[in-house]
């Protein structure tokens, strides 16, 4: 199959990286020449494990390629991806801003040539594939097209693995031949019994959002119980392990932390909220999600406070950890990028690492923060160490190095790395999430 693919950001450059790997032939177009010329060196321009040797081979074999001339490619295509970005809108307001679909599909319109199936692989609100259709056959009325919605359920971090072996596929068409066209594409993944649920459009494109802000609940779930713990003396690791247990509930993401943060719960539920209301209907329990996941940011900084005993103005925090988790260095909707500021307008000095996010986090996080090169040199002479996210560089710490370079031993581990029993006997005030 050729495949074009719109937009090279962590969604379109990974989805079209892994269809030239089942064998198709791809070109991904962005508008944004300078990633396109860096894509044609071999430059990545996002960090996600693995993308960079998987693209070359691709490159290599004659399977893939970069362009940012729609006329290279879609005319010859048998699918279009549309796979750029849908912030949430400027106005604050929670819409999710579509004017990059919409450009995308004005651009396209006059390149298509003979059967091709559109498809909507951005997290879309209900009824945006049909807005693209609309805006295609206005802008050229001699296209014949079919529209499909294919939304995507890859984590950052680890977008090959579940690109390759997903739980499912969704496929929202309403023709035989769009259909046809979309399950030859994942054929490969086909032939691996993935299962393929094909529906209406409508369906895929609520799927998406359903399945995020059902993630985003549990999480904001799991991170009130963990709240409670605190206040009750129990344990929140024991809980999610007893509860996860049980099949109808499940072990998965129910880790309690400082909130959600990235690319996609954030706007998701937010967007979720707004298509709904729009229809006249409720989802308070996402709205709940929503609220609880702000608090238990602000929660995290009074922890700290606290372990600061009280104030921290004028004191040296280290964070270890800046991106919203580890193995990407994407710091949208970070747990950091509210924490960190919180604690800077309160007098505090912050040293702060990440493996890989610190260029990026530049951009998302005040001036005035001092970055280093790893662990130790951020916790040398700290009043308090704060374990933000939970990189594999920070789960096995030479403990008593960091403890004897501190000004004060106090460890606030947001993600439950360590042992609140060791971290004892090694002599730290240790504060995690929900095990008191
Ligand atoms: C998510 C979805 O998992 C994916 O299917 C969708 O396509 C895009 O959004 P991603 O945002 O990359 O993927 O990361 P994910 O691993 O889901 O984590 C999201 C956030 O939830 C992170 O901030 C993470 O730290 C937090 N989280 C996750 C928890 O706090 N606890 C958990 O148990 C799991």
């Amino acid at each position: 199959m050729h495949i074009t693919m719109i937009g090279t950001g962590y969604v379109g450059l990974v989805t079209g990286t892994c269809f030239a790997e089942f064998g198709h032939t791809v070109t991904c177009v962005d508008k944004v020449e300078e990633k396109i010329e860096k894509l044609k060196k071999g430059v990545i321009p996002i960090y996600e494990p693995g993308l960079d040797n998987l693209v070359k081979k691709n490159v290599d074999e004659g399977r893939l390629c970069f362009t940012s001339d729609l006329a290279v490619s879609v005319p010859f295509s048998d699918a279009v991806f549309i796979a750029v970005g849908t912030p949430s809108s400027r106005r604050g307001d929670g819409y999710a801003d579509l004017s990059y679909i919409y450009q995308a599909a004005k651009e396209v319109a006059p390149h298509l040539n003979g059967y091709t199936v559109v498809v909507d692989k951005s997290t879309v609100p209900v009824g945006t594939a049909r807005q693209v259709s609309r805006i295609i056959k206005e802008t050229n009325p001699s296209v014949d097209i079919d529209i499909a919605s294919n939304p995507e359920f890859l984590r950052e971090g680890a977008a090959i693995a579940d690109f390759m072996r997903p739980d499912r596929v969704v496929i929202g068409v309403e023709t035989e031949r769009a259909e046809d066209v979309m399950r030859e594409i994942y054929k490969p993944l086909y032939i691996r019994d993935t299962p393929i649920v094909s529906t209406t459009i409508e369906t895929a494109e609520l799927a998406k959002y359903a399945a995020n802000a059902f993630l985003a609940v549990k999480i904001s779930f799991i991170n009130e119980i963990a709240n409670v713990c605190e206040a009750v003396n129990a344990n929140v690791t024991d809980i999610a392990k007893a509860i996860g247990m049980d099949g109808r509930i499940g072990s998965k993401f129910l880790h309690p932390g400082p909130g959600y943060g990235g690319s996609c719960f954030p706007k998701d539920t937010l967007a979720l909220m707004r298509i709904v209301q729009e229809n006249g209907e409720n989802v308070r329990v996402v709205e709940a999600a929503v609220e609880a996941n702000s608090a238990q940011k602000a929660r995290m900084v009074k922890k700290i406070r606290e372990m600061l005993g009280g104030s921290e103005a004028g004191k040296t925090i280290a964070i270890l950890g800046l991106t919203f988790k580890p193995e990407t260095d994407d710091m949208r909707d970070a747990p950091s990028a509210t924490i960190i500021p919180a604690l800077l307008e309160k007098g505090a000095k912050i040293k702060a690492h990440d493996p890989k996010g610190i260029e990026e986090a530049k951009h998302y996080l005040p001036a005035g923060i001092e970055y280093v090169q790893n662990a130790y040199e951020a916790a040398a002479e700290a009043d308090c160490v704060v374990l933000m996210t939970e990189w594999n560089q920070y789960r096995a710490l030479d403990l008593e190095r960091i403890k004897e370079s501190m000004n004060a031993p106090v460890f606030v581990d947001l993600r439950n790395v360590y042992e609140p029993q060791k971290m004892k006997e090694l002599g730290f005030q240790y504060m995690g999430v929900g095990r008191k």
